[in-house]
């Protein structure tokens, strides 16, 4: 349900701005997903990558991470220097998943995340990373789906 969900949330998006960001990922577009969600967001490409991460985030982060990304079941991203550190590093996490103890503002965390590689398209991992170091009071740069593609 939560794929389902997830699936939708990104065709819509994708097929909605399709003509208007030509490096859009390899996600299926339907047309009945399209009629449905977003239409006033097609303004800039920066608008629409950030949209895109958002939708991405909320459907297959925030349930662990919180959607103010201060954390629960996971470690906080917000204030979290890693996530907005060497972009090659959160790629290859949210790439691969991560296990074992990691120690956040001085908060110690000993979980388990999934990977997201193949169940997220590129693009969608590089929106949702995009989101997440630009989110919250992150400042940090944006991530391509070349990259998220390249990382091991
Ligand atoms: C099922 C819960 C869960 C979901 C869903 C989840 N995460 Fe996580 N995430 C975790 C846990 C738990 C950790 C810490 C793992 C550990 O303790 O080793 C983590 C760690 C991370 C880290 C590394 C933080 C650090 O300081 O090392 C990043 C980045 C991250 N998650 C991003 C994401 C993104 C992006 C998504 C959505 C695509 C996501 N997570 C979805 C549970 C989750």
């Amino acid at each position: 349900m939560r794929r389902a969900i997830g699936i939708l949330f990104g065709s819509a998006f994708l097929a909605a701005n399709v003509t208007a960001c030509s490096n859009s990922n390899s996600s299926t577009t339907t047309a009945t997903a399209a009629s449905t969600a977003a239409p006033a967001k097609l303004k800039t490409a920066k608008v629409m990558a950030s949209s895109n991460g958002l939708a991405v985030y909320t459907t297959n982060c925030s349930t662990c991470h919180q959607s103010d990304g201060k954390g629960a079941i996971g470690p906080p991203l917000a204030g979290n220097a890693l996530v907005t550190g060497n972009a090659s590093k959160v790629i290859h996490i949210v790439n691969g998943g991560l296990t074992g103890t990691i120690s956040v503002n001085g908060k110690t965390f000993n979980g388990t995340m999934p990977a997201w590689k193949g169940t997220l398209g590129t693009g969608d991992i590089a929106a949702v990373i995009t989101y997440i170091r630009s989110s919250w009071g992150n400042k940090a740069g944006p991530v391509t789906a070349a990259q998220v593609a390249s990382t091991p």
